[in-house]
Parts: structure tokens; C-alpha cells; sequence
């Protein structure tokens, strides 16, 4: 979709649709014929967050659409709006859709506005024979603005389109999207972006490298597995610090030999979701060309039950000397992020932030709506909380306590990677993560629950992106000097 900015009237632009705000006790600031005014004085147009009413006036639609009250008017709200706004412009066939900005709204709102279409009218259509003209949405967006919005709305389009580049990579099936064409894709941003530069190891290199967990993950496929480290260096100083992203890219998960049950086990493609969301946030940042320098390291491998398959009970030893008893095999997303965080942290990153569809327990726990927050270093934790916050995708923090430590600790290994009585199963995943990551400020986000089948109008279904936007925001945090946010432990009203 072109995506441009106007500070022109909507009357003014070629749009065929015009969407308009419409927040509590407000009237509509600009009405063509008194339209929009009728709209509302019928009934027909309200406020309520999301409903939606148009009329045709001058050979166009106009589309108001609700905005709940104005003090809520956050960029999570503007990109759920946006998203209504999109799914009508579908049903209307509209081509070119207008959006007449809200006056003194937050720039991040206005930005929210494109980025919320994007996504809403993102579709994943390669492996159609042939394009679905009835979910063709609209090929156009112009925003509106009294204001120049100019750099507003092309940043927004750059992670808007990152995010969706994120959810091609997560919808592409496991027989195209191996580890092999994720590490194609990784290649082709470094050759295209400058800033960035990449390396690629592969079986051979990681069983050399002494990576032993992430190896006896990859080893009961015929699928090469890939390490992937990009590194985006746009930092003005050499001094400056290295953030480092680590991303779990298991592009199936079959549980392995604890092989999962049947139902929705297709859904195990999008265990790749955490690479996937990381590769977006470099490709973004280096696209914005912020001034910092991140290491982004994904772990790509499949998970399969074959004859070469490691098996429960085996143990294996990682790239930082820690053995680990496998008692299921299913928990292999853990024995890969090892890996990657313990090289992540030989390569010399000041802070990690891991992104990954570690546990279905934190789908039980937070379901679609906040992926689960751990880690250490208060100062870290409350960039990640002020990241959360500028890009509106929801965290809630959860504890780590040496007492988890003793549901990890092998029986004939240093460390258990799976607890038999399934007790605080993120937790556990975390406290086992913490082992791989030095002493470093470090944040652990499980994405299980957000990454896919999230059903805002934004992302309704397949891959959400989730992550892209939050790993951008915690980069422009820190190039800014990362301004505390307020902690996730507590509801936001409180706060
Ligand atoms: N990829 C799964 C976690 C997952 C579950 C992601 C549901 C998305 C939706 C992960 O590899 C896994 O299987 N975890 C196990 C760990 C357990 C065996 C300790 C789980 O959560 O059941
Ligand atoms: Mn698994
Ligand atoms: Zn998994």
C-alpha cells in the first residue's frame, strides 16, 4: 500500500473513502453538507470504540468511526480503529482511503493511524493460485493533517511494513520457510540495508562451537539448522553499547519424540514467531537508520521425532559448559535460546532481550492479550516497560525466585530443561534462561500467546508481528536516553 501525507483537506485528495474520528461528547471538527453532524444526530454514528457509520456526500464515503473518549485515545486504540476503519474500506471497495487526522492528537497516535491499516490490510496471498479480488482492500492511504505529519507517517509505514514482512515470514508454511530460507532472508537485509552484516552458521559449525543444546534440537532433522547473527551497527560512537536481540526460529515444532498431540499442531509454524519478530525490528531500524548498534542472533532449527532424534533422558552439554537433562524434548525452545543468549553474550552484547513462543502456560495465563515479562536488572525491566507503553504492545512481569532453581536442578546433569510436575512453566523457562545470560540486564518476553491468532482488527489472524514494534520502541528508548516507564506489575490505571 503507497502510504503518503497531506496537509491538504480530505475534500482536496483523489481518496474515495475519508475516515473520520469520532470521540465522546465531540462533534466531527470539519462536516461536509452537515453530513456527518446528521450521522451523529440520527443515532447511526457513535463513539463507542470501533463503530462505524458512513454517508456519501460529494461523490465520496465518509466513515466515522469511534474513538471512545479522547483521554484514552492511545496508539493501541488508533490502530484498533484503523483497523475497523480497513475491514469496511474492504467491504465499500475502497481504493484510496483518506484519513482526516484528529486535531491535537500525539504524533505516535497519527502514527498509529498508518500502521494500524497496514496491518489491517495485510494479506497473505503467495501460495493463492489466484489473488482474492473480495479481500483486495485498499491500495492507497493519505493522511490528513493540519500539521506536517511527513516523517511521522513514513516512520510509521517503515515498521508497519516490517511488522508485516514479520507475519510473512511467520504465515510461509515449515516446508518453505526453513531454517535455510529464513537465513536467505537475514542475507538479502544485509545486502540491501546498509549498516547491517551477517553470519550464518550451520550444523557442522554449531556442533564444532560446542553449542550441544541447540544442536541435539536440530538433530533429528533432515533440515539444516541456521545461526543467524545480523548485526545493524548505526551507533555514532564505537564505544557506544551493542543490544542484543536473541530470537527462538523453530519453524516446526513437533515436540520432537514427547511428540505433541494432533489437534492444532499445524499451528507449530509460527514457533519461528520470535526470530521472525526480531528480524523485522533490525530491518526497521536499520530502514529509520536510528544511531544504535544491536546483535540480533536467531536460532532457527526444526523439531522432529526421527531415528537421530535426541531423546528424554539424554543429556547435553551447551556452548557456555552447562550440561542439561532433556526430560522433554517438547521444551526445545529453551535448549536453542541457550545457546543463542550464551553467544550472544560471547560476542560482547551490554543488555539482552529475548523474544520467543516459549510456554503454552503463559497462553494459559495471559492468553492474546500480554505476553509474559522476565528478567533482571530493574533499570532494563523499566526500559522494556517504557518500550511497551510507546508502542502499545502489553506486557505484564512475572517473578524469577532462586526457589524455581530447585525444580530445575538435574538429577544427573546440572539442570533439568523441563519440570515433570508442570509447575510455573514460564517461570521455569525463564529461571532456566537466566543460565545463559551472564550477569547481563536481560528481558525474556513469551510471545506464545500474542505472536499468532491474536484477533485484533489489525491482525486478526495468522501472524501478528507481535514484537517488531516493541523492539523498535526499546531502541528508540535507548537512543534517546531510555526515559523509565511504569512497571508492568501493576494495572495500568494504577499506575
Ligand atoms: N512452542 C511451544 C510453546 C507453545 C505452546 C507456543 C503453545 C505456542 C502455543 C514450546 O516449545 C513447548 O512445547 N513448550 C512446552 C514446554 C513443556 C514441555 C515444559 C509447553 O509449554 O507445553
Ligand atoms: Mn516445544
Ligand atoms: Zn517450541
Amino acid at each position: 500500500m503507497e502510504v503518503s501525507a497531506t496537509t491538504s483537506a480530505p475534500r482536496e485528495t483523489g481518496a474515495d473513502t475519508v475516515a473520520v474520528a469520532l470521540f465522546k461528547d465531540e462533534r466531527p471538527p470539519h462536516d461536509p453538507d452537515g453530513a456527518l453532524g446528521a450521522l451523529l444526530d440520527s443515532g447511526e454514528a457513535q463513539a463507542r470504540p470501533r463503530h462505524l457509520a458512513h454517508v456519501h456526500v460529494d461523490g465520496r464515503r465518509w466513515v466515522l468511526v469511534g474513538c471512545g473518549s479522547r483521554s484514552d485515545f492511545d496508539v493501541e486504540r488508533a490502530r484498533q480503529v484503523a483497523g475497523a476503519v480497513v475491514v469496511r474500506a474492504r467491504e465499500l471497495g475502497t481504493r484510496t482511503l483518506a484519513w482526516e487526522v484528529p486535531h491535537h492528537v500525539a504524533p505516535s497516535a497519527a502514527g498509529a493511524l498508518v500502521d494500524g491499516t497496514l496491518g489491517a490490510a495485510y494479506r497473505f496471498e503467495r501460495l493463492r493460485s489466484e489473488p482474492d479480488e473480495e479481500r483486495r482492500g485498499p491500495d492507497a492511504l493519505i493522511v490528513c493533517a493540519h500539521d506536517d505529519l511527513g516523517p511521522v507517517v513514513s516512520a510509521a509505514a517503515v515498521v508497519g511494513r516490517a511488522v508485516n514482512t514479520a507475519r510473512d515470514l511467520q504465515n510461509e508454511p515449515g516446508n518453505e520457510l526453513t531454517p535455510t530460507r529464513l537465513a536467505a532472508h537475514a542475507e538479502a537485509l544485509a545486502d540491501e540495508l546498509e549498516g547491517i552484516s551477517v553470519e550464518v552458521l550451520g550444523r557442522d559449525e554449531l556442533v564444532q562451537r560446542g553449542m550441544g543444546a541447540f544442536s541435539a534440537v536440530a538433530q533429528g532433522s533432515y533440515q539444516e539448522p541456521r545461526l543467524i547473527s545480523l548485526c545493524y551497527d548505526g551507533h555514532p560512537s564505537p564505544a557506544g553499547p551493542t543490544l542484543g536481540w536473541v530470537g527462538k526460529a523453530v519453524t516446526f515444532d513437533s515436540g520432537g519424540i514427547s511428540l505433541k498431540p494432533g489437534a492444532k499442531m499445524s499451528e507449530m509454524k509460527f514457533d519461528m514467531s520470535g526470530g521472525a519478530a526480531v528480524l523485522g525490528a533490525v530491518e526497521a531500524v536499520a530502514r529509520l537508520r536510528m544511531p544504535v548498534r544491536v546483535l540480533a542472533v536467531i536460532g532457527a532449527t526444526e523439531n522432529l521425532p526421527s531415528g537421530r532424534s535426541v531423546k528424554p533422558g539424554d543429556v547435553v552439554r551447551a556452548g557456555n559448559g552447562t550440561t542439561i537433562e532433556v526430560i522433554n524434548t517438547d521444551a526445545e525452545g529453551r535448549l536453542v535460546l541457550a545457546d543463542c543468549l550464551a553467544y550472544a553474550v560471547a560476542q560482547g552484547v551490554d543488555s539482552l532481550v529475548d523474544l520467543a513462543t516459549l510456554t503454552g502456560a503463559i497462553v494459559t495465563t495471559f492468553g492474546s492479550t500480554y505476553a509474559g515479562l522476565m528478567g533482571r536488572g530493574e533499570e532494563w525491566l523499566d526500559a522494556l516497560a517504557a518500550a511497551s507503553q510507546a508502542s502499545g504492545e502489553e506486557l505484564w512481569r512475572l517473578p524469577l525466585h532462586d526457589d524455581y532453581d530447585e525444580l530445575i536442578k538435574g538429577t544427573v546433569a546440572d539442570i533439568l530443561n523441563a519440570v515433570e510436575a508442570r509447575k510455573a512453566g514460564s517461570i521455569t523457562a525463564a529461571q532456566f534462561l537466566a543460565r545463559f545470560t551472564g550477569e547481563l540486564p536481560w528481558a525474556h518476553v513469551d510471545i506464545a500467546g500474542v505472536a499468532y491468532e491474536r484477533g485484533r482488527a489489525y491482525a486478526p489472524k495468522g501472524g501478528s508481528g507481535f514484537g517488531v514494534r516493541l523492539l523498535v520502541e526499546l531502541a528508540r528508548g535507548v537512543a534517546a536516553g531510555t526515559p523509565p516507564g511504569p512497571r508492568p506489575d501493576r494495572p495500568p490505571s494504577a499506575s
